[in-house]
């Protein structure tokens, strides 16, 4: 194990570019992330070519800032650890192309870490939560999928969504409802406020560990286009946003009530930028709860994406001795390293 009592995370695999010092036992010492909403709000989803370039203005700033927190003490410094994948190509080359450089002129390891193992720690950070063995449901803007780990090493894949992501629809649905982006954060809010007086479907609810959304994102735009007046008024919005998201709750809660009873777990873990939301939360908090084990969900800040999870991903790396390189790799899977 190197010297030094932090490692140094860098996150740019989608939009947001992140860097934090966090000690082994998940302390964020500092944290800096910078979002490009304004950058690709006018494109309606990310632009990868915009969110590169965006990465590559503001990551050497963000790095100095944070090690400034520990007065440029680079002796601290046990690794940098760096998302190399899954995520936008040009994204995650940008990270892995800025760890490797400091790596080398700062003479540090640098390791290339799973974003997926990132948001599976993050309920660590600050706070050590995670019980095993856990259920997990990771809900975020590129991937939907329920795991069951029987420790911290182990990971079963028990299904994944075959279209949309949970937070693509959430985004999809804020979009064909005019708000801007992050469209998460606005459904979430204004589901509060509405009825879910509309019937939408809950596609695959009956069987499985597997999840479908594709469908559920078009009933809402069909609803949209039969009755436009409800994309125009805030009652409207707020019907709607509640209507879909009963939907996406009731099928998550389904799932992991399911895979709880198939896989008798100490915990249920949600992560990703789904587990931002304060409704999700709630729920899960009450199926934990029937179940009589423990929710471990992630503090609202490091739900999102953010460099703090890599890092402490990071330090499970090098206790492992395991460095899988620095390639960059778009389709890492939830077991790659
Ligand atoms: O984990 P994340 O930051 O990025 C990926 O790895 O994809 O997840 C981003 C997703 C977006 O779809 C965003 O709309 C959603 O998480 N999100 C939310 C909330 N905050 C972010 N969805 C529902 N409620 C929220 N409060
Ligand atoms: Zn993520």
């Amino acid at each position: 194990m190197p010297e030094g009592d932090l490692i140094l995370g860098i996150e740019t695999s989608c939009d947001d570019t992140s860097v934090a010092l966090v000690a082994r036992d998940g302390t964020v010492i500092a944290c800096e992330t910078l979002t490009q909403f304004t950058i690709h709000e006018a494109f309606g989803g990310v632009f990868p070519d915009l969110a590169s370039r965006a990465h590559l203005t503001a990551i050497l700033p963000a790095v100095a800032r944070v090690m400034h927190v520990i007065g440029d003490d680079r002796a601290r410094l046990a690794a940098i650890a760096v998302t190399r994948g899954p995520g936008l190509i040009g994204s995650l080359l940008v990270g892995v192309n800025a760890a490797q450089a400091l790596g080398l002129a700062w003479d540090k390891p640098v390791i290339g870490v799973n974003h997926l193992r990132g948001h599976l720690r993050s309920p660590d950070l600050d706070t050590q939560r995670l019980v095993f063995p856990a259920l997990m449901l990771l809900a975020s803007g590129g991937h939907t999928l329920l795991a069951h780990l029987p420790g911290p090493a182990q990971i079963t894949l028990l299904g994944q969504t075959r279209d949309d992501s949970m937070g693509e629809c959430y985004d999809k649905v804020a979009r064909m409802l005019g708000y801007p982006m992050p469209g998460g954060p606005a459904i979430d809010r204004m589901a509060r406020l509405g009825q879910p007086r509309f019937d939408l479907p809950r596609p695959m609810l009956k069987e499985g560990f597997a999840f479908s959304f594709s469908g559920l994102k078009s009933s809402v735009a069909r609803l949209i286009e039969r009755q436009p007046a409800l994309a125009e008024t805030d009652a409207g919005r707020a019907d709607v946003a509640a209507s879909f998201v009963q939907a996406c709750l009731e099928i998550a809660e389904t799932k992991l009530d399911r895979a709880l009873r198939a896989h008798p777990s100490a915990s249920v873990v949600v992560v990703g930028g789904v587990a931002a939301s304060a409704q999700l939360r709630a729920r899960m908090q009450a199926l934990a709860g029937r179940h009589g084990i423990t929710a471990c969900l992630p503090p609202l800040t490091w739900a999102t994406d953010n460099a703090a999870m890599i890092a402490l991903a990071g330090w499970d790396y090098l206790a492992q001795g395991i460095n899988p390189g620095l390639r960059a790799d778009p389709a890492l899977g939830l077991n790659d390293w």
